[in-house]
């Protein structure tokens, strides 16, 4: 029989690329998406849409009676910027949200109970404790409303599983890039460049460019989702064993970034020039991932090398920026 998907964000950014992947492994994929970021084209033709806000009474419903076989939660407030500037906004979707979807399982749900993922963060729980590469049981010291809100709702999801069996599985993505991305979220500095390179603009570094992230293909985050969907349950109850770290491992320095994106971008970057700006404050100074736990439970393993991720990137934005010119002619 057919396995069914509900992907909630599944119009955002990383949402469009599972329902690409479930689609690819012959599921059938509902969407539940409001729309406040993601885009209806996003959306492929083959999976349902149902535009509804995840805290509403429709989105329960759906996820009580749809007989989903899992449930990918990525429907977020994925701004940091705006969940310091607004947390009780933030923790309206990104906890209450959640915690709507569980319990309607928990109460709800009919026939078998969906495996349910949860889109997590490595680059805002753990904040600037210990020194990288960061494994899942490392100290956590939230640095924002945003990240406190995914490791609060990272311990309800432990909760449900410990008291009420619910099978749930946290990912925890370190910075993620590729087609579709959007510039506001936790990875935005590659869809930035990429807007700056085509616009023939120099870019921007705050601060001397040493500072270090783990930038994970969006690719391979849709693989990591769906080997947490369907692989072997977590075994145990705590937090951090029902968490998986997804990135690569590899910490590049915004400065390394900016130079292999401008040799991805060919003639279009040779001659733009990188610029300096001021450090921002509070910005982590070195952030990347341990992912043996992923790989060890799972199976999974990043494959996209930044180099080939980053030109891929590139010529999608190009050929976006290109197909909206000749729309303008
Ligand atoms: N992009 C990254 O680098 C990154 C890193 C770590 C974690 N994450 C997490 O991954 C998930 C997906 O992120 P993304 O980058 O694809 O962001 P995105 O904004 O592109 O996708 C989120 C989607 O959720 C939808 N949404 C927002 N509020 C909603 C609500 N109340 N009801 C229904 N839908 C709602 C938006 O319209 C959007 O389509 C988020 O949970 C985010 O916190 C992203």
């Amino acid at each position: 029989m057919t396995k069914r998907v509900l992907v909630t964000g599944g119009a955002g950014f990383i949402g469009s690329h599972v329902c690409d992947l479930f689609l690819d492994r012959q599921w059938s994929v509902d969407v539940l998406d409001d729309l406040s970021n993601g885009k209806r084209q996003n959306v492929p033709a083959a999976a349902r849409l149902v535009v509804a806000d995840v805290r509403s009474a429709e989105a329960g419903r759906l996820v009580a009676d749809g007989e989903y076989d899992a449930i990918v939660h990525l429907a977020a407030q994925m701004d940091v910027r705006h969940s310091v500037a607004d947390p009780v906004f933030d923790a309206s979707i990104n906890i209450l949200g959640t915690l709507q979807v569980l319990e309607s399982v928990r109460r709800h749900a009919r026939g078998a109970r969906p495996r349910i993922v949860f889109s997590s963060t490595g680059g805002a729980v753990y904040g600037d404790m210990g020194t990288p590469p960061t494994a899942e049981a490392s100290a956590k010291e939230p640095d924002s409303p945003y990240g406190i809100a995914k490791l609060a709702t990272e311990y309800y999801l432990a909760y449900y599983a410990r008291i009420h069996e619910l099978n749930t599985v946290s990912v925890r993505f370190a910075n993620v890039y590729g087609p579709r991305q959007d510039p506001h979220g936790e990875a935005g500095v590659v869809a930035i460049f990429c807007g700056r390179i085509l616009a023939g603009q120099p870019l921007t570094i705050f601060g001397d460019g040493e500072q270090t992230r783990d930038y994970v293909h969006v690719a391979d985050v849709a693989e990591a989702v769906f080997a947490a969907a369907t692989g072997a349950p977590p075994q145990g109850t705590r937090v951090d064993e029902r968490a998986f770290n997804v990135g690569t491992g590899i910490g590049t320095s915004v400065r390394e970034l900016a130079a292999t994106l401008l040799r991805a971008a060919g003639d279009a970057g040779a001659t733009l020039a990188i610029e300096f700006a001021p450090e921002r404050r509070g910005e982590q100074r070195h952030s990347f991932l341990a992912i043996e736990q992923a790989h060890r439970v799972l199976g999974w393993a990043p494959r996209v090398s930044l180099s080939d991720g980053l030109a891929e990137t590139y010529s999608w934005f190009a050929a976006r920026a290109a197909t909206a010119a000749l729309s303008r002619t």
